[in-house]
């Protein structure tokens, strides 16, 4: 007896010796336990806000639907603890976010989750720790995985989609990533797709399902991740998989052609904003569904009749010394929005107060106001505007819009004989602020502020209040 296990375990090592070729993907296996043999489960990502933004809302329609379908199980693609995954094994986020949210009787089931972009903002091994499961049985998280169901019908290829994103090491902006047991990051990528190569090849299940946490197949604001095209695409191709399911855009989603992989975005576990679709040729997006959170911040207004148009201003500035005459020009935020939404006349109709242009003059006694439309200066909003999507209807090109501003502004300086001119824009030209110096400005627009003697140059963008300046 003892010396068969021994030689058992000896011949375990040598197979792996041997065998280099051997997948490091552990792989679980999910009984099924309806009489007639079926299978259905939840997917649900983008969600851990301590109940915040709708996810309460969110997790009590998930327990309802979960009792009509019975399922057996869910799956998190990702983002599951925001803004920065756990701190450790002991954040309390892990109750208020997951615990003491799913609460209903039909999710007291096993959860395979994976990670986001937003985990990785955190403690990684905290949130793959064994110590969460003995605090809540149901959760089970791993970076990749294979989970197979009903002996062949089904089985889940779960992959960690975010160290192919290059920008996350390239370009980390504000964010830490816990990149520990991820580099070498090359070699941990080609591992990965090796590892999930010889378990899909080795997989006779009916349905072959991958998921992970990015985007491949979206017309969500986050796009398509090219990294995911180009590298893991070609190996679900050539596997056959049915379906790849991801979150990270907040919305629900449905994007394919008969006979080819479909993609599934199921990330609406909060915080499922909407407005936020770019264009998918309309023969492949099959359902697109985003939401019905809605603001001016801080993606400007989806449309004219954008409730957040009441919500953050008619309803806010209701004093009686407020109902004046509100002139108003658009700040990056906005742009980020349905830019003609903003300016329209249906706004002004619903409340006379507003009036929203991009550049324009406003003189009144002794004084000229000239607001400029700042937004079109700044470089980086082409060249990398990250996860945002600007509306640049009306502004393209881009060069051509700006030196017709600039010689317009010129002119009616020019023309102005007030005893006060002052320039008004959103972005910062002199600031201690945040945002920092707006370069494009200093350079384009100052030179003509001093020329024509400008007096003030009033702006916002950095969140603070400030004043700046030498005498003359
Ligand atoms: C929750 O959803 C409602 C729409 O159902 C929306 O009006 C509201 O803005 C959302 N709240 C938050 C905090 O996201
Ligand atoms: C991350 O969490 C683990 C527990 O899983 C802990 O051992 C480690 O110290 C934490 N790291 C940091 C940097 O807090
Ligand atoms: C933007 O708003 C305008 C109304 O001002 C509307 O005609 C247009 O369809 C909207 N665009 C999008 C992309 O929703």
């Amino acid at each position: 007896m003892k010396t068969s296990v021994l030689f058992g375990v000896i011949l375990m090592f040598l197979c792996i010796f041997i065998n280099g070729s051997l997948s490091k993907l552990q792989r679980l296996e999910h009984p099924v336990t309806k009489s007639d043999g079926s299978l259905s489960f939840l997917v649900v990502g983008d969600w851990g806000r301590k109940g915040e933004f709708n996810q309460s809302l969110v997790a009590h329609q998930m327990g309802i639907v979960g009792e009509q379908l019975e399922i057996d199980f869910v799956v998190s693609v990702g983002d599951n603890f925001y803004d920065d995954g756990l701190i450790g094994e002991n954040d309390p986020s892990f109750e208020a976010s997951f615990s003491h949210i799913y609460t209903q009787s039909s999710l007291q089931k096993q959860w395979y989750s994976v990670l986001g972009n937003h985990d990785y903002r955190g403690n990684v091994s905290a949130q793959l720790s064994q110590v969460l499961t003995q605090k809540d049985w149901r959760w089970f998280c791993r970076r990749s995985f294979v989970l197979s169901s009903g002996s062949g019908m089904v089985e889940i290829f779960f992959v960690d989609t975010n160290p192919f994103v290059e920008k996350y090491f390239t370009d980390p902006g504000d964010h830490t990533y816990d990149w520990s047991n991820v580099l070498p990051r090359k070699k941990y990528i080609s591992n990965l797709l090796h590892d999930l190569d010889l378990e899909l090849k080795k997989s006779h299940a009916t349905w072959k399902f991958v998921v992970g946490h990015h985007g491949i197949k979206t017309a969500g604001d986050h796009g398509v991740t090219q990294e995911l095209v180009d590298q893991l695409v070609p190996i679900m191709e050539e596997n056959k998989v049915d379906l790849y399911i991801n979150g990270h855009d907040h919305c629900l989603q449905h994007i394919g052609s008969d006979g080819e992989i479909q993609f599934l975005t199921s990330g609406g576990g909060s915080k499922a904003w909407r407005g936020g679709i770019m264009p998918w040729d309309p023969k492949e997006l099959k359902l697109y569904y985003d939401g019905q959170g809605d603001n001016f911040y801080d993606d400007g207004l989806n449309g004219e009749n954008d409730p957040s148009f009441e919500a953050s201003f008619s309803h806010i500035y209701t004093q009686h010394s407020l109902q004046k005459q509100w002139y108003s020009i658009l700040g990056n935020h906005d742009y980020m929005g349905n830019v003609s939404a903003q300016l329209s006349q249906v706004l002004t109709q619903k409340d006379w107060r507003w009036f929203c242009r991009r550049s324009f003059i406003l003189s009144s006694g002794m004084v000229e106001f000239f607001f400029v439309d700042t937004n079109p200066f700044v470089e980086q909003y082409f060249t990398d505007p990250g996860d945002h999507t600007y509306d640049w209807s009306n502004v393209l090109p881009r060069k051509k819009y700006i030196s017709n501003l600039l010689h317009d502004l010129d002119l009616e300086i020019k023309k102005s004989r007030a005893t006060w001119k002052f320039v008004v824009g959103h972005h910062g030209i002199k600031t201690a602020g945040q945002h920092g110096v707006t370069q494009e400005l200093v350079d384009l627009l100052l030179p003509i502020l001093e020329e024509n003697k400008v007096d003030l140059y009033i702006n916002g963008h950095d969140h603070c209040l400030q004043h700046i300046g030498s005498d003359g």
